[in-house]
């Protein structure tokens, strides 16, 4: 009787089980590639949201004015020994300082300014120079005005009941009456003395 039986197993069951196993491991190879993929979306993730973006420059707010770049005497437009030029600002409730600014026209002009109290923020006249102004960090952009003359730099983030008589003034000199300027102070600005 046993011998009329058909085997069980080997013949049929073999190859099904191999292919199921098969299966089995595929199906843990892409589970483990998506676990890793999920993984690496967190934590890169969770890396940008608790690291400030690259190229942020952070300033301590308490000492804003005691020390380092953004002290008094320091504010205003520079020229270094390379010929590079930089203005220097700072913004609080309500006012910039310096309330006057001078840069040239024809030669690129390096912004770096953080705010002392809230954030605020400027826009130069009809230029692109604009940005934004946080305590605790230092905003930067170079740019480059094409021709002499006033503007004025308006406040452009809500800051206070003040908010709207925030604003300084811009004069572009012409590039040689600027940097005649420039050979006679360190630290200049058209704030009338
Ligand atoms: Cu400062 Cu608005």
């Amino acid at each position: 009787m046993s011998a009329t039986m058909p085997p069980h197993g080997p013949p049929g069951h073999a190859p099904e089980a191999v292919a199921v196993a098969a299966e089995r491991r595929w199906a843990v190879i892409v589970g483990a590639i998506i676990a890793l993929l999920v993984l690496m979306m967190i934590v890169t993730g969770l890396h940008w949201a608790s690291m400030p973006p690259s190229r942020v420059e952070t300033v301590d707010v308490k000492t804003l004015h005691l020390r380092g770049e953004f002290v008094e005497s320091n504010l205003g437009t520079a020229v270094d020994a390379d010929g590079k030029v930089t203005v220097r600002l700072v913004a609080q409730q309500y006012s910039f300082q310096p309330q006057c600014i001078v840069v040239p026209a024809g030669i690129p002009v390096t912004f770096r300014g953080t705010a002392s109290d809230a954030i605020h923020g400027f826009v130069v006249g009809r230029t692109n120079a604009n940005t934004m102004l946080v305590p605790g960090f230092v905003s930067t952009f170079t740019t480059t005005f094409s021709k002499p003359g006033e503007q004025l730099m308006p406040c452009h983030e809500y800051c206070g009941t003040g908010h709207e008589a925030m604003w300084a003034h811009v004069q572009v000199l012409p590039p040689e009456d600027f940097l005649a300027r420039a050979r006679n102070e360190e630290r200049m600005s058209c704030v009338p003395r």
